[in-house]
């Protein structure tokens, strides 16, 4: 889950972008993810808008901000870069918004202290209710939402749960729950039958492996998990009325349920994270519940997506598949790959706490600013040729996991789970093909991901 933000409609009836769908090769290598068709070294440094762009950028963030997703943004983003690393988008009788677009100019955002966490005044602008929806109001008690001394000691509250040698330790029982995945996956999609990798696969890992680092019973966490995938799109850019509602009710259950956990565990000590939570929380509820709901959704919800988007990314392309099947030791840059050319996390949001100004743009206090991180993923800065998948490039030190004060907590975690799973099921599964096209989590926008992923497993005519 993007811990970030609800940003209300501005654009609902916003007709669809006819973007083009990934160019993908049907074969190995050059492989590529959809294309932006940015031209290599258009980036200016700064930015100074003017009339007709401000007109482009204005109808590219209606574009961005609807119920669903687009099947390939980064022709959008690609484009934004050129008008600007920082491009306002002025509506009248509206605040303006700040759309960050360059690698460069992300990086410096997220580590400006004058720009943090959106605050309370933003919650109420953009969702007025947000304070009786169980989730968001939770949420916003959490670290994501903190600044400073009070989100320095949240982070290390649970920073020991994370360390690079307490994480190592996980791996055997990531095995674990992939080989048993897999099997059931085996048994799922015999005789050519298509099975769902969001049902099967990328939700129940994502969830039972989060859910032990906490100390959920598994049948909690697979629930929890389908409930999560839900209330994500609370943290949405645009939902529709109809997915808020239904994000609010998924996410008054993932709360309650968390809150009954935590009594649960307070009642009957274990030897887990929920546990050690509490014993530091020491009475302060709010703080333990929200860091619990927190910990959940970020933990499950960017995993579960990277699952099924990076073994998309492999069906395109073929060649890669089978070089990570030749050569299992390129997980981990291949790793580093999916999360840079699918980030999870597409946008960030952010508000400027004093007037700051960013590659040449001054951004007034208390303005809404977007990081257009998956847009700096495809900077023909950070990488070259970077709407090319390729699984030996040299990790990027991309901005999948933010940067500065927030970077994500569980970074080494996801690798990790990353690292083990897809080496294992490309090998056991060498034929396996898209069964139909797989359909985007909606809204999707802010939180990329596949809803529905359905696949063959063994050739449909293997005689
Ligand atoms: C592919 C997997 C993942 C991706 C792409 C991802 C991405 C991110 C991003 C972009 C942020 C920063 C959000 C912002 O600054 O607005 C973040 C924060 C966070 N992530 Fe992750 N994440 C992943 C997995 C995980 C896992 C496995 C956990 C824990 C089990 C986790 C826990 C957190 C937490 C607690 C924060 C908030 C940190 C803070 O506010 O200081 N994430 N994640």
């Amino acid at each position: 889950m993007n811990p970030s933000v609800v940003i209300e409609p501005r654009a609902s009836g916003t007709p669809a972008t006819g973007c083009p769908a990934s160019g993908t090769p049907a074969s190995s290598a050059p492989a590529s993810v959809p294309a932006s068709r940015a031209p290599a070294s258009s980036t200016p440094a700064t930015s100074t808008p003017t009339r007709a762009s401000n007109i482009e950028a204005r109808r590219m963030f209606l574009r961005m901000a609807r119920p669903h997703a687009d099947p390939n943004p980064y022709p959008l983003y690609a484009r934004l870069r050129e008008i600007g690393p920082v491009v306002p988008v002025v509506f009248p009788g509206v605040a303006p918004r700040y759309l960050v677009t360059t690698f460069a100019a992300c990086t410096a955002l997220l580590r400006d202290e004058n720009i943090g966490p959106l605050a309370e005044e933003h919650f109420h602008e953009t969702n007025p209710t947000w304070n009786e929806q169980a989730l968001t109001s939770t949420l916003f008690g959490s670290m994501a939402f903190h600044s400073g001394a009070e989100h320095r000691m949240d982070r290390a509250m649970l920073a020991k749960h994370f360390s690079p040698r307490r994480t190592g330790k996980r791996r055997e029982d990531m095995v674990a729950v992939a080989t048993s995945l897999l099997d059931q996956l085996a048994v799922l999609g015999a005789d050519a039958q298509p099975v769902d990798i969001e049902r099967e696969l990328a939700v129940p890992y994502s969830a039972l492996i989060t859910g032990r680092l906490m100390g959920i019973p598994d049948d909690q966490a697979l629930r929890l998990g389908w409930l999560a995938r839900q209330a994500s799109a609370t943290l949405e850019l645009a939902p529709s009325p109809g997915q808020r509602q239904q994000a609010v009710q998924a996410g008054d259950q993932v709360v309650k349920e968390m809150t009954a956990l935590a009594a649960e565990r307070r009642a009957q000590p274990r030897e887990d994270l929920i546990t050690d939570l509490i014993s530091q929380c020491g009475d302060d509820e709010d703080r333990l519940v929200s860091n619990l709901v927190l910990l959940f959704g970020a933990g499950f919800d960017s995993p579960t997506s990277i699952v099924g988007m990076g073994l998309r990314l492999f069906l395109d392309n073929p060649g890669q598949a089978q070089l990570l099947r030749e050569d299992p030791t390129l997980a981990d840059t291949a790793t580093e790959e999916i999360l840079r050319c699918e980030p999870a996390v597409q946008i960030m949001f952010r508000a400027a706490r004093r007037d700051v100004t960013l590659a040449g743009v001054t951004i007034p206090a208390g303005s809404i600013v977007l990081a257009l991180v998956a847009g700096a993923c495809h900077d023909p800065a950070l990488v070259d040729d970077p709407d090319r998948f390729d699984i030996r490039r040299r990790p990027s030190g991309g901005l999948s996991f933010g940067g500065g004060a927030h970077y994500c907590l569980g970074a080494h975690l996801a690798r990790l789970s990353a690292t083990v799973l897809f080496p294992m099921l490309l090998q056991r599964f060498p034929h396996m093909q898209l069964a139909e096209e797989p359909t985007y989590r909606s809204p999707g926008v802010a939180l990329r991901g596949f809803e529905r992923m359905p696949v063959t497993l063994t050739p449909t005519n293997p005689h």
